[in-house]
């Protein structure tokens, strides 16, 4: 595998290597760590370079840690204290992965060690350990490459892959986090995507979903300006794309930021009503509404409390969600997520969908996803509420409709709904769980 173009000019030194230190506690350390510690007035303090290198540092990190951490435990009689772990992790992941030179990876790394009583004593340690790695990959034995998959995420979340899924499958969706993900695109017409597929270096994945081989700032790709397209993951294009044509359909949108599907549902011709209780967040849907020329009555409300007697064509839940299906591209989720989070936001999605369906017309269609693999927050979430609304069942999907519509045919359950993993996608996708719940037209109101 190519090392990810992560070199590192001569002034950018210390200063990031300490950023990106702090940034990995700070993804441990919760949810949503790593996107604080990154809109932090001291990270932000950093020149743009120092920024780019310690982010791309954390990031590839986290995607590596658990091979990492692997690494060192074979190589400790005893475990010294956590900041010693994270300086041998750091020093691990820019000999392994990085274009930085095998001598400053070390030597920055033991400088590093001096700086606090913690580490200072364990300077000897670090510099055995990582000198350690680098014989043993002069000698043909490189402990960092040749991933074992059961080591590369948490073995409890490994465990519930391999419950659910089973083993081959669980190994396959681990290793996926091993490869940089490439970026997708969701355009707004079929032929805006063909008149700047060559530009962008891009495989159509769908009708309107193109997978670009470019890298760096997406401000700078060809059709940007124009607003003809917005970064979506494949599989997070799914759900709406499975609906097709929806000229005349009213739609309410209850998750809606940072307003990816609300696009995609104004695209395929919906009149759009879009909640998201986030102010924040809200305000990024407002911003991508303007900048590609649509328009969607926006709230900031919640969604089970949205006092808002209108029934709607169709109803979509992108539920909040542990988000585990998103580790190719954030993999701190991997490390911040707690089995407690799961059951937790089972909960909060279970109240979502009730009062989710009492928003559907007759005849009408409640969507529900999660980008999450776990199965409480997707399979038995439905069963669940098919059982406590009789009025509704499930519009079985079969593989030829996941097909037209770029998903993978192995997505698709016997039971009727997709279940998109990571690797069934070459090059990966996010994983996503998607069911459609058709309203009964003939119930009262
Ligand atoms: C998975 S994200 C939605 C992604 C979005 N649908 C897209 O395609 O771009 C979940 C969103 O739900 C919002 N959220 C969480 N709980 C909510 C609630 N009770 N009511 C409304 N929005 C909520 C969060 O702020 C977050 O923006």
């Amino acid at each position: 595998m190519s090392k990810p173009d992560t070199s590192e000019s001569p002034d950018i030194g210390m200063k990031a290597r300490i950023a990106a230190l702090d940034l990995i506690r700070a993804a441990q350390a919760k949810r949503s760590g790593f996107d604080e510690a990154v809109a932090n007035p001291a990270f932000l303090a950093l020149s743009e370079g120092e920024r780019s290198f310690a982010r791309a540092m954390a990031l590839l990190l986290l995607r590596r840690l658990g091979q990492i951490d692997h690494v060192i435990d074979k190589r400790l009689k005893k475990e010294p204290n956590d900041e010693v772990i994270d300086l041998l992790r750091l020093g691990l992941v820019q000999i392994g992965y990085m274009n930085v030179p095998d001598f400053a990876a070390v030597s920055t790394t033991v400088k590093l060690a001096e700086r606090t009583n913690a580490t200072r004593p364990y300077k000897g340690l670090i510099n055995a350990i990582l000198r350690g790695v680098l014989r043993d990959r002069a000698a043909g034995r490189d402990p960092l490459t040749k991933p074992d998959a059961t080591k590369l995420v948490p073995d409890w979340l490994f465990q519930r892959w391999k419950i659910a899924y089973g083993e081959d499958e669980a190994r396959g969706m681990a290793l996926v986090l091993t490869e940089e993900p490439a970026t997708d695109l969701s355009f707004k017409t079929a032929p805006d995507m063909a008149r700047l597929q060559e530009a962008l270096q891009g495989e159509a994945l769908a009708p309107s979903v193109l997978r670009s081989s470019l890298r760096g700032d997406v401000r700078d790709w060809a059709g940007y300006g124009e607003g003809v397209w917005w970064v979506q993951d494949a599989s997070a294009s799914t759900p709406v794309n499975l609906l097709g044509d929806l000229t005349d359909k009213t739609v309410i949108d209850l998750c809606a930021a940072p307003g990816g599907k609300t696009l995609q549902l104004l695209a395929a011709g919906a009149t759009v009503v879009a909640l998201d209780r986030s102010k924040n967040r809200l305000k990024r849907i407002d911003e991508n509404l303007a900048r590609i020329g649509y328009q969607a009555e926006l709230h900031m409300a919640d969604a089970e409390g949205f006092d808002d007697s209108r029934k709607f064509d169709i109803v979509l839940l992108d539920a909040p969600c542990s988000a585990t299906g998103t580790y190719r591209r954030q993999p701190d989720v991997l490390w911040a997520t707690r089995p407690a989070d799961i059951a937790k936001l089972a909960d909060v999605q279970h109240r979502l969908l009730d009062s989710a369906a009492d928003r559907v017309a007759n005849g009408g269609e409640l969507v529900y996803c999660t980008c999450s693999l776990e199965r409480e927050e997707g399979e038995t979430q439905v069963l669940a509420f098919l059982r406590r609304h009789k009025d509704f069942e499930l519009v079985k999907m079969t593989p030829e409709d996941a097909a037209a519509h770029g998903a993978p045919a192995a997505s698709v359950r016997p039971e009727g709904w997709l279940r998109l993993l990571p690797h069934q996608r070459s090059g990966g996708q996010d994983g996503f769980f998607i069911a459609r719940l058709k309203r009964s037209p003939s119930r009262q109101g």
